[in-house]
């Protein structure tokens, strides 16, 4: 399988519940690597352009808020097969239907707080880490 890299966000409901180091533990027993990584604060604009795709869908404005509402963990995992690997770790959007042992099943409240983010594809991935990280912040290893 293809060594891929994706993009990851903690999202504010997982940081403000502390287990951002549980999360990198699930990452990194299923062989992926952390091979850049920021705690930020998004702004409404940084928020609206990341989630610019989902503009027109009814819950943007409550996504968008709710991804404001604390900071995040970024981070670009890398390893073999990594977009699909980590969209199994986190389980489906909503935590009610994410299969048991997910991180969203373990630590998200609801489909607006859903502890996590991942890219969904290659050509998303790419344009996801261009967008928190340039080249000369992302160390592969
Ligand atoms: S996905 O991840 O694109 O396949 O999932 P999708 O269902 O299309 O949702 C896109 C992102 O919107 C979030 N979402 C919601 N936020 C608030 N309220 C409701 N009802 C809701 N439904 C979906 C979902 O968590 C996805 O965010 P990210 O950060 O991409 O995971």
């Amino acid at each position: 399988m293809a060594i891929e890299r994706t993009l990851s966000i903690i999202k504010p409901d997982a940081v403000a519940k502390n287990v951002i180091g549980q999360i990198y533990s699930r990452f990194e027993g299923a062989g992926l690597k952390v091979i850049a990584a920021r705690m930020m604060q998004l702004s409404q604009a940084d928020a609206e352009a990341f989630y610019a795709v989902h503009k027109e869908r009814p819950f943007f404005k409550d996504l968008v808020s709710f991804m404001i509402s604390g900071p995040v963990m970024v981070q670009v995992l890398e390893g073999e097969g990594a977009i699909l690997k980590n969209r199994d770790l986190m389980g489906a959007t909503d935590p009610k239907k994410a299969d048991k042992g997910t991180i969203r099943a373990d630590f998200a409240d609801s489909i607006d707080a859903n502890a996590v983010h991942g890219s969904d594809a290659a050509e998303t991935a790419a344009v996801e880490i261009a967008f928190f990280f340039p080249a000369m912040n992302i160390h592969s290893r």
